[in-house]
């Protein structure tokens, strides 16, 4: 059956709450759309756990700190459609702007210092945004179980904190990253990369796995971790650009001092005039 379009959040909500009646676990994806197979993972866990899908799709504006990255980000709801429905999600929730924020709002989620370090520290309110729309889907689908994945890691740290801090009565499925053949993690923003940009963007994770090998054969010192890691990234490239590579605690998103325990390693680098993400769990080999 065709996965149905809503994009209004009372019709959601009524249909949502014959749903519930039944008392059948409704699981939630949100996304901003332009869905690859790291998108579909996360549509098939929740298939496999929840009887209720529903897929939200929504260029959430309040979280991208620069107009020019809003302004290109891939829109394509026909061909997002299309996937959800052979995924057999339910639901699609595809709203506009005006319906999620009919006014300014005046409450928005402070996420403290998990927005520190790593994105948070060079995209400046992104987290706010981030938090503050995720919460506000949570208030109108109340998915028993909502589903994100690890490639955002700290957006996942954030999120697991924010359900903790409000009691907010959902449980929060962590999903693997999915990569392309080349080790490349899947991002809507890959359309971006020309040609030769795509032939060099597996940089960034050969860098992750640099430091995942040194640091699984016992190195404990973040900085030379660091410094190896750096290593793998050709400073020749004019079209390279490191944002950050950093070496922190998996749930505060602090920098550690010294490895002592599992540690998240994560980088932002640019790659022409798009900017790619990736992070990878790492800990010493027992
Ligand atoms: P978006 O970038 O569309 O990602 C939606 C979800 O898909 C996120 O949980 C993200 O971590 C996951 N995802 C993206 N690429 C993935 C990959 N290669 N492997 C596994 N999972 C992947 O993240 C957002 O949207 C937004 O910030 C959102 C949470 C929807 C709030 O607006």
């Amino acid at each position: 059956m065709a996965a149905e379009l809503i994009t209004s959040i009372e019709p959601l909500r009524r249909r949502l709450a014959d749903v519930r009646r039944a008392r059948t676990p409704v699981g939630l994806v949100p996304t901003m759309g332009a869905l690859h197979a790291g998108h579909a993972r996360l549509i098939e866990e929740a298939r496999s756990e929840c009887r209720t899908v529903t897929v939200s799709i929504f260029v959430n504006p309040r979280q991208f700190d620069r107009e020019d990255d809003l302004l290109r980000y891939p829109r394509a709801l026909e061909a997002d459609r299309t996937l959800c429905d052979r995924l057999g999600a339910d639901l699609v929730f595809a709203p506009s702007a005006d319906e999620m924020y009919p006014a300014q709002p005046a409450c928005t989620v402070d996420v403290g210092q998990l927005a520190d370090h790593l994105c948070g520290r060079s995209r400046p309110g992104h987290f706010r945004g981030v938090a503050t729309v995720v919460l506000k889907l949570f208030g109108i689908v109340e998915p028993d179980r909502a589903y994100f994945g690890e490639k955002d890691a700290q957006q996942l740290a954030i999120v697991r904190r924010m359900v903790a801090d409000f009691n907010v009565p959902v449980a929060i499925v962590g999903v693997p990253t999915v990569r392309d053949h080349d080790g490349l993690a899947l991002s809507s923003r890959n359309q971006h990369l020309t040609p030769s940009e795509r032939q060099l963007a597996p940089v960034l994770f050969k860098a992750l796995q640099v430091a995942h090998r040194e640091i699984a054969d016992g190195n404990t010192d973040p900085e030379s971790v660091r410094r190896l890691a750096l290593a793998a990234i050709p400073s020749t490239e004019s079209s390279l650009r490191l944002e950050y590579l950093d070496v922190v605690d998996p749930e505060r998103m602090q920098p550690v001092t010294t490895i002592s325990g599992p540690v998240l390693v994560a980088g932002a680098l640019w790659v022409g005039t798009t900017r790619l993400i990736d992070s990878v769990i790492s800990h010493r080999n027992a």
